[in-house]
C-alpha cells in the first residue's frame, strides 16, 4: 500500500499558521505586501500568478499584480522593479519566469533588492543558503516547502541517502543545499547522468523535479522508499501529472506526494509564509 503525503492538508495547516502571524502584524498596523510581475501571456504562467495573487489577497497580505506585454524590455522591467524596491508597501517581489528571450533572466533577477527576493533566486541569497549562513534570508520557495512537508511527515534526513533528480536553480539547486544542511547524503541526477536505477534504488528518499511525465515508476525505487513529484506536466488530455507514475497497488513505493495535491500547495503556501517572514524581518 502507497500511502499519500497531503501537501494540500499540509498548505492549508501552513497557511492557519501564516494567518496567525499576519493578524498579530495587524495589531501594530503592519500589512505584508508582495508584487507579482508577469510578462507575456503564457497560459500556466497566468494561472500560476492569478493562484499566488488570490491566496494573499485572502490571508490579507497586500498584494499587487504588474501585467507587462511580451515586447516591454528589459531597462523598463528593470524600472519598475527598482519602483517596487523603493515601495514601503512592498516586502516580496516575485517575477514569474520564464522571460521572453530578449531579457536576460539573471540582469532581472538581481536588479531585485535582495532583502525582497521573495523567490530566494539572487545570487547573493543563494550563496547565504549553500554557506548554511545562521541568519534569516529567503529560500526558494518549491525546495523550502518540500523541507516543510518532510519535516511535517518527519521524514528522518540525517545520514538519509537522498536522490534529486533536476538541477535547476528554482528547485534541484536549493534543495541539495538544503538537504546538505539537514545532513543528508545527497545524489543530484540531471539529464547526463547513466543508470539513474542504479542510484535511485539505494535512496531512502527520491526527490523529482524533471518535469517530464513517467520519468520513473515503481521498478526505480527500494522498498519502502519516501518519493517527492515535483513534476507539474500535463498529459495528452491536459491534466496536470507528476513525473513518477504509480498506483496504490504499486509495490517499492512507501510514500509520495499526490499530483496535484502533493507538492504545488506547499510551493503556494510557502510564498505566503515567506511574504510574512520577509515583512517580520524588515520590522526588527
Ligand atoms: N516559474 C516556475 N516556478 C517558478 C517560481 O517558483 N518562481 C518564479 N518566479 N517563476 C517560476
Amino acid at each position: 500500500m502507497v500511502e499519500i503525503i497531503d501537501g494540500k492538508k499540509e498548505a492549508k495547516h501552513l497557511n492557519e499558521i501564516t494567518k496567525q502571524h499576519i493578524e498579530k502584524l495587524a495589531k501594530s498596523g503592519i500589512v505584508p505586501g508582495i508584487a507579482v510581475i508577469i510578462v507575456g501571456h503564457d497560459q500556466a504562467s497566468e494561472r500560476y500568478v492569478r493562484m499566488k495573487d488570490k491566496k494573499a489577497r485572502s490571508l490579507g497580505i497586500y498584494s499587487i499584480m504588474k501585467h507587462f506585454e511580451n515586447d516591454i524590455s528589459e531597462t523598463d522591467l528593470i524600472k519598475s522593479i527598482n519602483e517596487l524596491n523603493h515601495d514601503p508597501k512592498i516586502n516580496g517581489i516575485l517575477v514569474q519566469l520564464p522571460l521572453p528571450s530578449h531579457i536576460n533572466e539573471q540582469n532581472i533577477i538581481q536588479s531585485i533588492d535582495p532583502k525582497k527576493d521573495v523567490d530566494g533566486f539572487h545570487p547573493l541569497n543563494i550563496g547565504k543558503l549553500f554557506l548554511n549562513l545562521n541568519e534569516q534570508f529567503p529560500v526558494a520557495c518549491t525546495p523550502k516547502g518540500i523541507m516543510t512537508l518532510l519535516a511535517a511527515y518527519q521524514v528522518n534526513l540525517n545520514g538519509a541517502n537522498v536522490v534529486v533528480i533536476g538541477r535547476s536553480p528554482i528547485v534541484g539547486k536549493p534543495l541539495l543545499a538544503l538537504l546538505l544542511n539537514a545532513n543528508a547524503s545527497v545524489t543530484c541526477l540531471h539529464s547526463h547522468s547513466e543508470n539513474i536505477t542504479l542510484h535511485t534504488k539505494k535512496a531512502d528518499l527520491v526527490i523529482s523535479a524533471v518535469g517530464n511525465a513517467n520519468t520513473l515508476n515503481d521498478n526505480h525505487f527500494k522498498p519502502g522508499a519516501y518519493v517527492i513529484d515535483a513534476g507539474q506536466n500535463l498529459d495528452i488530455n491536459g491534466k496536470l501529472v507528476g513525473d513518477v507514475s504509480y498506483d496504490q497497488n504499486s509495490k517499492n513505493i512507501g510514500f509520495i506526494t499526490p499530483v496535484p495535491g502533493g507538492v504545488g500547495p506547499m510551493t503556494i503556501a510557502t510564498l505566503m509564509q515567506q511574504t510574512v517572514e520577509m515583512c517580520e524581518w524588515s520590522h526588527v
